[in-house]
């Protein structure tokens, strides 16, 4: 439900086929994130490549810089289930992703490879959106990107898709692992094959986000919880 109300509307109602996206139609929109303290660094450039193509084929981008001051991580405390959407600290851009997120079609998750998995900083803002306000993303595609100067990109990747894949949204992939090198951005510019990697990836994620506005999801199978300890 939650779901149609944000992608649905003008969308559900309109044609939206191949590359093209029907005239009149609302415009398609994709969240970028950068999850590394540096503004312009590595996963940055990373992000911009990507969001090349998508403008090209059409799509909207927005880069969000989660910053460099603390993020703090989800203490559990459940306030999120009574203000669904809302997390309790106020102090970092978890809230401000959350809110970009329901107008936003598909989302990139870029990391820096700390020690062979993503910036503590991605992994708490992650945690907490998906925590508070995982129908924002729910159902929508996204895909993951790491930067690193050699080792641990292919561990943060599976890491930052594992929010993804527990909310049905399709993971979105490139023709190699969503990677770059380098410890400065005109090192990343002169790996030939990452830069190709994250051209594809944009172009993929932007016939992604076309076929998944096009048909968005309808009613959910009613669940049911499987803890046995109440
Ligand atoms: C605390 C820390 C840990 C790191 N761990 C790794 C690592 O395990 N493997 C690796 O190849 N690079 C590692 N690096 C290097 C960064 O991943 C690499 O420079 C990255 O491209 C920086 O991206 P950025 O400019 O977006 O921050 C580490 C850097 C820092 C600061």
């Amino acid at each position: 439900m939650a779901r149609a109300g944000l992608v649905g509307g003008a969308l559900a109602a309109t044609a939206v086929l191949g590359d093209e996206v029907a005239e009149g139609s609302a415009k398609l929109r994709a969240l970028l994130v950068n999850g590394s303290p540096h503004r312009e660094g590595c996963t940055y450039t990373a992000l911009s490549l990507v969001a090349e193509e998508l403008k090209k084929n059409n799509v909207e981008v927005e880069i969000l810089h989660l910053g460099a001051g603390p993020v703090q991580d989800c203490i559990a405390c459940g306030n999120c289930r009574k203000h669904p959407g809302i997390c309790i600290w106020k102090d970092d851009p978890v809230n401000e992703l959350i809110d970009k997120a329901k107008n936003s079609h598909g989302f990139v998750f870029g990391s820096p490879v700390y020690y062979g998995h993503p910036s503590g900083r991605l992994l708490s803002a992650l945690d907490r959106a998906f925590y508070a306000g995982s129908f924002a993303f729910t159902g929508k595609p996204g895909a993951a990107v790491a930067s690193s100067r050699r080792a641990g990109s292919l561990a943060t990747i599976d890491a930052i898709q594992k929010h993804l894949t527990i909310n049905q949204m399709p993971v979105i992939s490139s023709f190699y692992w969503n990677e770059v090198h380098g410890n400065t951005p005109e090192q990343v510019m002169q790996d030939a094959e990452g830069i190709a990697v994250m051209r594809q990836l944009g172009r993929n994620l932007a016939r992604a986000i076309k076929a998944y506005a096009a048909f968005p999801s309808g009613e959910e199978i009613p669940r049911s919880y499987t803890n046995f300890i109440r």
